[in-house]
């Protein structure tokens, strides 16, 4: 496995694979891996010949008071992870190789599927993720993209992304990967106190409840949201940061749940916070 750090070695490895006419799978990280990472790269490793995974704590995605500096960075032992599923490269770049001096470009998402959710609470932070992703698509010129349900609002960016702009690359969404009590694996679990940790398993508690009601012929989105907001609120150590119900996948507010629907929730422990969702379906 190649360990690549600068833009011209990637394009000469990726020249590399397709003069042997391969097809490239990239599975964009921030690092720190755990079994859902694995998971995406599994899936690129079975659709693509050959399979690049990027790991950049992009910091245009923070917003001055987010976790860039704390985020978890572990080189030694992702590249070992990476290793067991049969990855081809790593792509890290350093900042100045990302952000050279003079960089002045953005991609600028419309608001349809920003102004709600993690767009609301992260001023910037979708710009900050389009700008990386177009960046390392045109870097590593990829067939097929592979990215987390986790973030399921990411995808549908991403998505709109490469539809508006003509990109030429498949985008595959892979499902959410849990831990055996529920909670969602997420490279910042690991900020969890072990108190935190223990209690954590409520997100999806809280939307597994919301969905048992749904196939019990619940509609009404009000009292969908209350459900989970209601769990989550009866735990002293969890702060909702918010819990939304949207038609999916074209994120439109709702009032009775129709086909399907996008049920996500951000909370806070204490300085950590962990977002999960679930798809319902009427
Ligand atoms: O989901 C992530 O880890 C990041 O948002 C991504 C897609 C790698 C862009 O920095």
């Amino acid at each position: 496995m190649q360990i690549i750090k600068t833009v011209s070695e990637m394009r000469a490895f990726i020249n590399g694979v397709r003069a042997q006419n391969k097809t490239v799978g990239l599975v964009p990280t921030m690092g720190y891996f755990h079994q859902g990472h694995l998971s995406l790269m599994e899936n690129a490793k079975r659709q693509c010949d050959v399979v690049v995974t990027s790991i950049y704590v992009n910091p245009l995605q923070f917003g001055p008071k987010e976790d860039l500096a704390s985020y978890p960075r572990d080189l030694q032992r992702d590249t070992e992870m990476a290793k067991t599923v049969g990855v081809d490269a790593i792509f890290t770049p350093e900042d100045k190789e990302m952000y050279p001096g003079g960089f002045d470009t953005t991609v600028v998402m419309g608001e349809t599927l920003t102004n709600k959710l993690c767009g609301s609470r992260r001023p910037g932070h979708f710009t900050g993720v389009a700008t990386v992703v177009i960046k390392l698509f045109n870097i590593a010129q990829p067939d097929r993209a592979y990215f987390g349900q986790k973030d399921a609002q990411q995808v549908l960016v991403i998505n709109r992304m490469v539809q508006d702009l003509n990109i030429n690359v498949e985008v595959v969404s892979v499902p959410i990967v849990r831990e055996n009590d529920g909670l969602a694996m997420s490279s910042r679990n690991i900020y969890l106190t072990p108190a935190q940790r223990r209690v954590a398993p409520i997100l999806y508690q809280s939307l597994l409840q919301a969905k048992e009601e749904v196939e019990k012929g619940q509609r009404d989105a009000t009292f969908i949201y209350s459900i989970v907001a209601d769990k989550i609120k009866s735990e002293p150590l969890a702060e909702v940061d918010y819990v939304e119900l949207y038609s999916y996948p074209d994120l439109k507010s709702i009032g009775t749940l129709k086909e399907k629907a996008l049920l996500a929730v951000a909370v806070k422990f204490g300085g950590a916070r962990l977002i999960d969702n679930i798809i319902l379906e009427a």
